[in-house]
């Protein structure tokens, strides 16, 4: 994504100024949770922004959109290059893609293709061309990718920073566990490329990222972004020109949650009842909640309906006739339920909260 779009989407940033410092600070990699909607992507996209600067390249990649860590590795040195162009004003992009469109008569000029990328540059099109011959590995093009920004990187005297939002998605690329331990090793020893980790959904990040190799990354910092308090619904209220009265109830209904709380209060500005909004918002969403809600096990049904009526565990039990133990770790490991005390639960999303309990 461009520097310039970036700064557009989260022109309307409110509060997270914590949140901002504690990703200035320094240089280790991060890894961001936080439930659907919380305003994750608004904060890397914030942090992005205000960190650019011919210092500092700043790449955004949606996981979302890559099938493989091949398609992967791709998109990273063009982005790289891309970003690196538009904080630098140079057009080092359009001569790699020259260079990839094809391969092998680029690597007759070895001295030109160094001259602008690095010897990493000579390695990664080498690397393309044996992999397209099938003579090299996914995750050799990956190591591949990872030195080139490192070495670019050091040729340019910038360091890039790689946002890679969405993580949760690279289970779908295949050999997920070795795509991150390729990561994780080339993190330990390369300079130059700061990693900022993010996803919708926390359970992935915290057993995949955390819990099993934490000990094996350097330095990673882990960050976690919340609902916003009354403070920042007030300062939102502020932006849009909503009356500071309505602030506790836009509170109530949205539960922080960042997304809501924007929508809710631009319909609100229209002269919607805090209420009326929500519920507006909500059916506005009728399918995409409805999507999630058919994608559940009848017992999950069951369940989670029961626990936006505010059921605690032992009616829960009653309901199904048996512990619905794993039923509830279901929910929970899909982001839907939290446990918020001893036996008790809550649907995570107000949304999808609403929609069931109607
Ligand atoms: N700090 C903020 N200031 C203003 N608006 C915000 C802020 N954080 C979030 N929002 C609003 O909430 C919406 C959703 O936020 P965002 O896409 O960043 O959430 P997310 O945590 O990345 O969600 P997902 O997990 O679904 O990707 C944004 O499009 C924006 O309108
Ligand atoms: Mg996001």
């Amino acid at each position: 994504m461009q520097i310039k779009k970036m700064n557009e989407r989260v022109s309307l940033f409110i509060d997270r100024k914590k949140e901002l410092a504690e990703l200035a600070e320094n240089g280790k990699h991060v890894v961001i949770v936080g439930y659907r909607r919380m305003g994750k992507t608004h904060l890397i996209l914030r942090h992005l922004v205000k960190s650019a600067g011919r210092k500092a390249v700043p790449v955004y990649m949606d996981m979302l959109y890559f099938a493989s860590w091949e398609e992967f590795a791709n998109a990273l040195v063009e982005e790289t290059l891309l970003a690196y162009d538009e904080v630098a004003g140079k057009d080092l992009s359009s001569l790699f893609r020259r260079f990839s469109s094809s391969v092998a008569s680029a690597l007759s000029s070895v001295n030109e293709i160094e001259a602008g990328f690095g010897a990493g540059g000579v390695n990664f099109l080498s690397l393309r061309l044996a992999f397209a011959e099938r003579e090299k590995s996914e995750m050799e093009l990956l190591k591949g990718a990872l030195d080139f920004v490192s070495g670019f990187a050091e040729k340019n005297g910038v360091s890039v920073i790689i946002a890679l939002d969405e993580i949760q998605n690279i289970q779908n690329f295949g050999d997920m566990e070795r795509g991150l331990a390729i990561m994780r090793g080339e993190m330990q020893f390369t300079k130059g490329i700061r990693l900022i980790m993010s996803g919708s959904l926390p359970s992935f990040i915290h057993s995949e990222i955390l819990e099993k190799s934490k000990p094996f990354w350097k330095q990673l910092k882990t960050m976690e972004v919340g609902p916003f308090g009354m403070d920042a619904v007030k300062e939102a209220a502020k932006a849009t020109g909503v009356a500071e009265k309505h602030c506790e109830e836009v509170l109530a209904l949205t539960r922080g949650i960042p997304d809501y709380v924007m929508k809710i209060l631009m319909e609100m500005k229209k002269g919607a009842g805090a209420s009326a909004a929500f519920e507006h918002i909500v059916m506005d969403e009728e399918l995409f909640f409805s999507s999630i809600i058919s994608s559940l096990s009848q017992a999950e049904h069951i369940i989670i309906r029961r626990i936006a009526m505010g059921e605690g565990y032992s009616r829960l039990e009653k309901a199904v006739g048996y512990p619905p133990t794993a039923v509830l770790n279901s929910l929970i490991r899909k982001g839907l339920v939290t446990r918020t005390a001893k036996g008790a639960y809550a649907v995570v999303d107000p949304g999808l909260e609403f929609v069931l309990k109607h």
